[in-house]
């Protein structure tokens, strides 16, 4: 294939040469021929880069990357060019993505990389037998990504990582709760954090795969921003000891929520009819030494200066209560303007409560306060 300087450019990513078509990087909707590239995913690439070195650090077993849906391999490159990685295989329905891939790991050389042309789940069935596996595996469709949760969980090593992205975000925000209901096996509701419960959607209907396969899951990072939902589960070849799957209950008129292995009528502050989101996942979707190893590692990368203070919020907020609260929204019950988010944070815990900042969110906070409790603390800094 002839890559002509009109239609292709060479462009650096972290530390990684990587051809791209030009319109991906002049057209506000990258085209999807004669490849596709987004520009805007580089840093969901860093994280990507930033966690499976926290992974790899500790990992024992044999590094190998599969990745299902590859594009022109802007991902699995930085994976080959950046990290200590045994061997590769990226796999993409599309030629002539597979074609700029080979160029581009010329262009690095990277030398212990495959090409695969495969449909995805194909190409996944194909390594899912021992030896095969991959410790990293990474799927990154167009929308949903919950077709190939099978066939990914089936291609990870026992203790390997399964990186999945999800772009398909008015069905995961409660748009079309039928199309979610149907694709993820449980319902949103729309509140301020619904980016936490659509990534508990995600979560849930892995988990419940991943048992059906007598696998566990064990979420070590997750991470959203405008367009994406990504997550980063640990794969553990044993049936999982806890079922971390529930019910977020929510209520629209007194803002009070609580998480329940059972579904509940009535909200206890107010009385009023409580909305229902689920069933999703609501154990811990950050492993703490996982994201305390994510913190150590990006010095050792060129990335986003946004990773280090997202990373940092999610340790924080590692070990705290499912959902959270803002401050516009407290604000408004309250009919008054927000105080400042660490002023609330310390005086929460002057308190007593447990409570944290957010990586979801820049004015969001956790906390084990009730709302009516939290109402009071607002009240006590005005
Ligand atoms: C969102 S893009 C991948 C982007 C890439 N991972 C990155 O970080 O730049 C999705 C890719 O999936 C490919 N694709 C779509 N359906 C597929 C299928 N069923 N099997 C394999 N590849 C597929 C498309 O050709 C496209 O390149
Ligand atoms: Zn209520």
């Amino acid at each position: 294939m002839e890559f002509s300087d009109e239609v292709f450019q060479e462009i650096v990513e972290g530390d990684t040469k990587l051809l791209v078509p030009k319109k991906s990087i002049t057209e506000k909707v990258p085209p999807k021929k004669p490849a596709f590239f987004n520009p805007k995913a580089k840093l969901n690439r860093d994280f990507s880069i930033i966690a499976y070195a926290s992974f790899l650090k500790k990992f024992q077993g044999p590094k190998i990357f599969l990745e299902g849906l590859s594009g022109i391999g802007a991902r699995g490159l930085r994976v080959a060019n950046e990290l200590e990685i045994e061997s590769l295989i990226i796999n993409d329905l599309n030629p002539s993505a597979l074609k700029m891939a080979e160029h581009s790991a010329n262009l690095n050389d990277v030398k212990n990389i495959e090409f695969s042309e495969k449909e995805v789940c194909r190409f996944l069935s194909k390594y899912s037998k021992k030896g095969k596996r991959g410790s990293i595996v990474d799927i990154d469709p167009f929308g949903s990504p919950a077709a190939f949760f099978d066939c990914g969980l089936r291609a990870t090593m026992h203790g390997g990582i399964l990186s999945t992205a999800a772009t398909d975000l008015q069905v995961l925000n409660g748009l079309f709760q039928g199309a979610c209901k149907r694709k993820y096996g449980g319902i949103p509701v729309r509140t301020e954090y619904g980016n936490e419960i659509a990534i508990r959607l995600v979560l849930g209907c892995l988990r419940v795969v991943a048992a059906r396969l007598g696998v566990e899951i064990i979420p070590m990072f997750v991470e959203s921003e405008m367009h994406y939902y990504r997550t980063y589960v640990k794969v553990l070849n044993r049936p999982d000891q806890q079922e971390n799957i529930g019910y977020i209950l929510h209520c629209k008129n007194c803002g009070n929520r609580k998480v329940s292995v059972e579904q509940e009528q009535e909200c206890e502050l107010c009385k009023s009819k409580i909305s229902i989101a689920g069933p999703l996942w609501i154990g811990k979707i950050f492993d703490k030494e996982f994201v305390t190893d994510m913190l150590v590692e990006i010095p050792n990368f060129k990335v986003d200066k946004k990773c280090e203070k997202t990373i940092t919020k999610c340790l924080e907020e590692s070990e705290m209560p499912v959902t959270y609260f803002t401050l516009d929204e407290i604000a408004s019950k309250m009919k008054s303007s927000p105080p400042k988010l660490e002023k609330v944070v310390s005086s929460l815990q002057k308190n007593n409560f447990k409570a944290s900042v957010t990586s979801f969110c820049p004015t969001g906070f956790r906390t084990d306060a009730k709302i009516n409790e939290i109402i009071e603390i607002f009240n006590s800094i005005q």
